[in-house]
């Protein structure tokens, strides 16, 4: 027997009891963002490898190891699957000048593709729900991005989620601190891992960020970025915090908070829970002012962030939020040719009326039908045999007591109504 092929490591299928989670997720957020006047947009899930070089920059963990690239067999072109998808967003939106018409609030949600070491909430292929807001400049937009995720926990009732804060300021206030940064880490350079030697003049920033236990005193003691904030970023952090706070929503200012990708300035944040073990950022994001012009637009202000969608379901589940399968109105059972006929009828217009209808396939005895009937959590099974085909009616035959009864086919769909509606009067619905 030839060996069986699994599926790609750290790339995952969703099946059907967890999808049906994932749908009922999916159509909340769907409410969310248009709530915030967000509007979707769908991007290619390949792009032209230097999108993600230029954007998210070539000495990150990102660019340098984790992406999937390659070269176009017919005609060389050099590709990568998106790891992200703040890049493409912007390409797209200056490739359409779509912000010729103003500023755009735009979300996206699909998957990404990174090769990272996979294990509990970190995949190789995981799912984000991004969402950019492109031309706003004001703190309002930033402050607004960080409310809105706070009221989706809210509506999922996700527990134990809490928001770091950081500004990362200007380029140029950058660029003094990360001289001052440079010269206190040439100062202990001995100290310093192969990673941090490696990226001491490339990206020093992300020393800051290391998870190296010996190097965390060294770490605390650096000049910190905030110091070397003018009026103008100092401002706009503290605007951002004063919406924040009028809004009753805490924060805790991490100076240490840097991110992964290069595009970021000013405000970024991050929202973590210690309930999903080591990998705990279920959503990220900040200003990006730079990028639009970086990737060869009229420069244009922006802000955004991505959640990833399988840490957030995780911290759903945990929460208690589980979707309930899917319960069919009605199970048809049959035999016999004239029947086999008439369940098709009868299933097709229930459909049409909008009823959920499943219909027996495969043949087997009334016995093993009226099994998968039960099974299948249907309040009604709808028996059609010889007698019911040639009257033309159906044996209506409630699952959770009530009589059998003999039912026109024409009065079908009423009844079951009825009985739908009795149902869920018994539960406390309407
Ligand atoms: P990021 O921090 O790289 O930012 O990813 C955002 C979120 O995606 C993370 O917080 C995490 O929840 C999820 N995520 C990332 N990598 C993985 C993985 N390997 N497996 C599972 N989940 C993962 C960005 O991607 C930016 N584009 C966010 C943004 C949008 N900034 C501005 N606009």
């Amino acid at each position: 027997m030839s060996q069986t092929l699994q599926a790609v490591r750290g790339m995952n299928d969703i099946l059907p009891d967890e999808a049906e989670t994932w749908e009922q997720f999916e159509e909340s957020i769907r409410d969310w963002l248009k709530a915030y006047g967000y509007r979707p947009i769908r991007m290619p899930l390949v792009e032209p490898t230097p999108l993600f070089k230029r954007a998210i920059g070539e000495v990150t963990d990102i660019v340098e190891k984790e992406m999937y690239s390659f070269e176009d067999a017919l005609n060389g072109e050099h590709l990568t699957l998106r790891p992200e998808g703040t890049a493409s967003c912007v390409r797209a939106a200056i490739q359409h000048k779509m912000l010729h018409a103003g500023p755009q609030r735009l979300y996206y949600y699909g998957p990404m593709y990174r090769h990272e070491r996979p294990q509990k909430g970190r995949y190789r292929q995981f799912h984000q729900i991004g969402v950019e807001a492109l031309g706003f400049a004001g703190p309002d937009i930033d402050a607004e991005l960080i409310l809105m995720c706070a009221r989706l926990w809210d509506d999922l009732g996700l527990e134990d989620v809490r928001l770091e804060l950081n500004s990362l300021g200007s380029s140029e206030e950058r660029a003094a601190h990360r001289s001052a940064l440079i010269a206190y880490l040439e100062g202990h350079k001995e100290q310093l891992d192969e990673d941090g030697q490696r990226r001491l003049y490339t990206n020093p920033l992300r020393i800051l960020d290391t998870k190296n236990p010996n190097l965390q005193a060294l770490v605390e003691a650096a000049p910190k970025l905030i110091d070397y904030l003018g009026e103008e970023s100092l401002a706009h952090f503290e605007s951002v915090q004063q919406v924040l706070r009028d809004a009753g929503l805490p924060f805790r200012i991490n100076p240490r908070l840097v991110r992964g990708l290069d595009y970021y300035n000013r405000t970024v944040f991050e929202w973590v829970t210690d309930r999903l073990g080591a990998q705990g950022t279920i959503c990220a994001g900040g200003r990006y002012d730079g990028l639009v012009e970086q990737l060869g637009g009229k420069p244009a202000p922006a802000a955004g962030f991505a959640m990833g969608v399988e840490r957030i379901l995780a911290l759903w589940q945990e929460s208690g939020g589980v979707a309930e399968g899917h319960v069919p109105d009605a199970y048809v059972v049959h035999q016999g040719d004239a029947a086999a006929r008439a369940a098709f009828r009868v299933a097709e217009g229930l459909r049409a009326h909008g009823f959920s209808v499943l219909l027996h396939c495969g043949g087997g005895s009334f016995k093993s039908q009226m099994k998968k009937a039960d099974a299948s959590g249907a309040p009604v099974a709808l028996v059609i045999g010889e007698d019911e085909a040639a009257a033309g009616e159906v044996s209506f035959k409630p699952m959770r007591g009530g009589d059998q009864r003999r039912i026109g086919m024409d009065d079908l769909a009423s009844e079951l109504a009825e009985l739908l509606f009795a149902a869920d009067g018994d539960d406390g619905g309407v």
